[in-house]
């Protein structure tokens, strides 16, 4: 594990979420009420886009099928729902969370 930088930190002013590509992973960063989270960018259960997802305090929700994953911790808080299961045959798992810092002006987290 090591820092990297992946934007200047006024690039991220103002908006609260952005998927990033770090070492071939997509790594989703949000600024939420001012605190910067990061888990990985595309949900366990089958890849959906959480860039796109909506976030509620520090959770985020898939737009696909709708799992809510924990952006502090990217643990599974709610997982989807029994008629997606039996259609999908497959459960959301926990996604990796990193540490994530603003540094001499720059975005870094530490993957
Ligand atoms: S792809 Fe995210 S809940 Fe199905």
């Amino acid at each position: 594990m090591e820092w990297q930088k992946i934007c200047a930190a006024n690039e991220f002013e103002g908006e609260n979420r952005k998927m990033f590509e770090v070492n071939g992973h997509k790594i989703l960063v949000s600024r939420i009420e001012g605190k910067l989270y990061s888990i990985d960018g595309l949900c366990s259960h089958m890849g959906g886009d959480l860039s796109k997802g909506r976030t509620e305090n520090n959770k985020v929700i898939c737009p696909k099928h709708h799992a809510v994953f924990n952006l502090e911790t990217g643990h599974v808080e709610k997982n989807i729902n029994g008629f997606f299961k039996a259609m999908t045959r497959k459960d959301a798992k926990d996604l990796n969370a990193y540490e994530i810092r603003e540094n001499n002006g720059n975005i870094e987290i530490n993957i």
